[in-house]
């Protein structure tokens, strides 16, 4: 009888999900195993839903957004008696390893499996905030960082024509890199990221500047960038099953827009792309990347490296310990402000 591999996808879903499944199923089955995939999630495990899995029923999905096994941010060590759950879904279900693919929170439960139960799981890295140590990049960022790029360049024609700041509000959670790189890659007058509190008084001088210059101003905000003169803080807001601050209707985007505004007397607009940069066909280098870890991820199990993600470390995909990973998040580190003065 073949050795079965159970596939989960949990947290926010993102371009890529599901080219490294297809990766993952194709390297199994190369090895000879069979999968099955979990559904939403941590909460296929502790439910024990199942759909079936295939080289055919996965052949096409490579250029598919989202995720076909569906997600959920369910959390086994949040709810009483789940983990326990979650083991006998494994054993009932006569899984070998599982692979989850997720972002911190997802393979923050996986490390917790193997590390108290000694679980033979075997993690993939995903998520388009790009936040996760040790490996280079997740897919789905390129994907959300195109997406917003164009977004921005959309808002830069109307507010040229208009004589107006604009401002986009992009995505990105604790973690700036989004608004960043958005920023950079659609020449932005002016970033706002959640790792360096705003200097307001540059950023209102610097928009002056580029306003006097060319009639018009770009600025990227990531939803979780600070205004000081705000009040409101991130730690007040509802928090998901992880812990983490809910930040939808903050409305960073409109708040900076209102305060240029205010000290600048020039007519300004902000715009939310939102979770429209989640979706829609993964690019090329995600679909790449996704599969790459995806049949890595087959690899480390058939080698039996349990405990361990698959990572992009100097553009070699290879293993790495899952604890090594997960708990610190890769945010914008102090270099990037340097570039940051440069481009801004
Ligand atoms: O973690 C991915 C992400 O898209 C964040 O950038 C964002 O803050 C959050 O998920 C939104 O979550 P939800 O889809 O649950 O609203």
């Amino acid at each position: 009888m073949k050795k079965k591999i159970g596939i989960l996808t949990g947290g926010g879903d993102c371009p890529g999900l599901n080219p490294a499944i297809r990766g993952c199923v194709y390297g199994a089955e190369k090895y000879g195993y069979e999968c099955v995939g979990l559904t939403d999630g941590w909460r296929g495990l502790v439910e024990g839903t199942t759909t079936p899995l295939s080289r055919e029923i996965t052949e096409y999905i490579v250029m598919k957004g989202g995720t076909m096994l569906g997600t959920s941010r369910t959390n086994p060590y949040k709810a009483e008696g789940s983990v326990q759950k979650c083991l006998e879904t494994f054993k009932r279900l006569d899984l070998y390893a599982l692979v989850a693919m997720g972002g911190d929170d997802t393979l923050g439960v996986a490390t917790k499996l193997y590390r108290d139960y000694k679980l033979n799981v075997v993690g993939v890295p995903k998520t388009m905030d790009n936040d996760l140590s040790v490996t280079d990049y997740t897919f789905g960022f390129d994907t959300s960082v195109t997406h917003a790029m164009e977004a921005a360049q959309s808002l830069l024609d109307t507010g040229a024509s208009h004589h107006r700041v604009m401002v986009l509000e992009v995505m990105g959670r604790h973690a700036g890199w989004v608004a960043l790189y958005t920023g950079i890659a659609a020449a932005a007058d002016y970033v706002c990221i959640p790792e360096r509190a705003i200097n307001t008084p540059d950023m209102i001088r610097k928009i002056k500047d580029a306003y006097a210059r060319k009639k018009y101003a770009l600025v990227v905000t990531s939803e979780a960038a600070e205004l000081p003169e705000a009040g409101e803080g991130a730690s007040k807001r509802e928090v998901d099953q992880f812990g983490h601050a809910i930040l939808k209707d903050r409305g960073m985007g409109e708040r900076i827009a209102a305060f240029i505004e205010k000290n600048t007397g020039i007519e300004t607009r902000s715009a939310v792309i939102g979770h429209m940069q989640r979706g829609g066909a993964p690019t090329l280098f995600d679909r790449m990347l996704a599969t790459r870890v995806g049949l890595k991820a087959a690899d480390l199990v058939h080698a039996g490296q349990f405990g361990q993600m698959s990572a992009l470390v100097n553009n070699k995909i290879t293993g790495v310990p899952l604890e090594s990973a997960t708990g610190a998040l890769k945010v914008v580190s102090k270099e990037w402000f340097d570039l940051m003065e440069v481009l801004f």
